[in-house]
């Protein structure tokens, strides 16, 4: 099979690009290297160009044919999205539209589509299943359920396949420490505690310990990035058997709060993750866990990290050694 893998040099389109690759799929890899790193892309094609200008992504579709693509190219970060919304809606929205439109010329008919919890907004159940409410807090939510409903009506009009993955919190790195997360500046979690234990990063900053959680720091869902690529390549072959705009939520199931993470941390790396209680951040929900029932009904998608600690531990060795 072969696959357009746009973004694919960071952090999670680099560990769908190996997992395609391992598995004998052809993969070219289109970025424009604005957050993603040309060191993460050991395997397949690569092609500089930029969805936001055609030209380039013509370069990507001349001379080439592709039975699919998975579309991780995106702005991410949810405080930023709110400082910069014109960003967020130019590179997600019509930087999608300009992949679509191509996808149209060139006769490409399936795509897997990165969305996000974000797209639920507040959550009003425990578990969110795909059917919960979509009422997105931040720009950066909008923009990936903006692009959900173009995907609706470019199944109804084009006849396009699609499926939204809604991801939860992505963390791990490969086993290998081949590829593993590298944002600048990095914001998340996983990393932060692991860079301050490893004395590689400042303390970390425990954003909110007033939340109407158990330990009072917000509660999130962590699912290993090997595991989002095992649904990705579930994701291509469902599209095989069934037309249509189809989304599914991944993530464990399991909640871990802030300080549980921090725990986790500090006995995977062997020593403590200095830290100190800081306001809430902006934006942040106080509570994300999915059902990803119908994901593993449905895709037949069985995460093999189940365990908080197992997945820290392939992040941790990655951090240990991070080779860019
Ligand atoms: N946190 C800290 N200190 C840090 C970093 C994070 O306390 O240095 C806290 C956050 O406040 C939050 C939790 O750790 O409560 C997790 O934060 P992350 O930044 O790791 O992840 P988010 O849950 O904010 O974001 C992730 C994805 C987003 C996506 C969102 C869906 O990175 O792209 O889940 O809600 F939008």
């Amino acid at each position: 099979m072969k696959t357009l893998l746009c973004g694919g040099a960071g952090y999670i389109g680099s560990h769908m690009l190996k997992w395609l690759v391992e598995r004998g799929h052809s993969v070219t890899v289109l970025d424009n290297l604005s957050t993603g790193h040309r060191e993460a892309v050991q395997w397949g094609e690569f092609v500089q160009a930029d969805l936001l200008d055609p030209a380039s992504l013509e370069s990507a579709f001349a001379g080439r044919s592709f039975d699919a693509v998975i579309h991780f190219c995106a702005r991410s970060l949810v405080g930023e999205s709110v400082a910069q919304p014109y960003d967020y809606y130019a590179n997600n929205v019509a930087g999608t539209l300009n992949l679509l439109e191509a996808m149209k010329r060139h006769g490409v008919s399936k795509l897997v589509f990165s969305s996000t919890a974000a797209v639920f907004g507040h959550p009003v159940q425990d578990f969110i299943d795909e059917e919960h409410p979509k009422a997105p807090i931040n720009p950066y939510g909008a923009s990936k359920l903006m692009v959900e409903r173009i995907l609706a009506d470019a199944a109804q009009a084009h006849g396009l396949r699609s499926m939204a993955l809604r991801y939860f919190n992505a963390a791990g790195a490969s086993p290998e420490s081949d590829i593993g997360e590298s944002h600048q500046p990095e914001t998340h979690l996983i990393p932060n505690a692991l860079r301050a234990a490893l004395g590689t990063g400042p303390g970390l900053k425990v954003f909110g310990s007033d939340y109407p959680t158990p330990d009072g720091t917000c509660v999130r869902d962590y699912v290993h990035v090997d595991d989002l690529a095992q649904a990705h390549e579930q994701a291509l072959a469902y599209m095989d058997t069934h037309e249509g705009a189809h989304a599914f939520n991944l993530g464990n199931g399991q909640g871990f709060s802030v300080r549980e993470v921090i725990d986790a941390a500090s006995r995977v790396a062997g020593r403590p993750v200095p830290y100190e209680l800081a306001p809430r951040r902006a934006g942040d929900p106080p509570v994300l866990v999915a059902s990803s029932q119908r994901a593993r009904a449905e895709l037949g998608w069985s995460p093999r990290y189940t365990s908080l600690d197992d997945i820290i531990e392939t992040a941790y060795r990655w951090h240990r050694n991070p080779r860019y």
